[in-house]
C-alpha cells in the first residue's frame, strides 16, 4: 500500500492550528480506551509530550516527500521508544 501524500497533508492541514484541541483528544483516548498502557505514561508531563507529539507528526508530514530525513527520524524515535517500554502490539 502506498502514501497518499496529498490526502495527509490536506486532512493534516486542517489539524495543525487545533494542536491543543487534537493531542487533548488523542491522549484522553489513548488512556481511557488502552488502560494497559497508562504505566508507560505515569511519570509523563503530558503537556510536554502532546507537544512533542504534535512537533514530531508535524515533522512526518514535512517530510512525506523526503523519505531519507523521514526513515532517519522515525528509526531513532522506534528506537527510543523500545527503551519506553513500548511493545509491537501497541
Ligand atoms: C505515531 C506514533 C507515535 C509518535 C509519532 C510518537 C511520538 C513520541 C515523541 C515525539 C516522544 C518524545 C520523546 C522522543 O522523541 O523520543 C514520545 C515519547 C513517548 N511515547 Fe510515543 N509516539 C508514538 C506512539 C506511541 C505509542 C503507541 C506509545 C505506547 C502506547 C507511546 C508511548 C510513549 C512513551 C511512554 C513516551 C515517553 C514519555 C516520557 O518521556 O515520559 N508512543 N512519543
Amino acid at each position: 500500500m502506498s502514501l497518499n501524500v496529498e490526502r495527509l497533508e490536506a486532512s493534516f492541514s486542517q489539524l495543525k492550528n487545533k494542536e491543543t484541541e487534537f493531542t487533548t483528544y488523542f491522549y484522553a483516548n489513548l488512556l481511557a480506551d488502552f488502560p494497559e498502557v497508562q504505566p508507560l505514561f505515569a511519570q509523563t508531563n503530558l503537556v510536554k509530550q502532546s507537544e512533542k507529539l504534535f512537533q514530531s507528526l508535524v515533522f512526518v508530514v514535512d517530510n512525506l516527500r523526503n523519505p531519507e530525513a523521514l526513515t532517519t527520524a522515525l528509526k531513532g524515535l522506534g528506537t527510543r521508544h523500545v527503551k519506553y517500554g513500548v511493545l509491537p502490539e501497541h
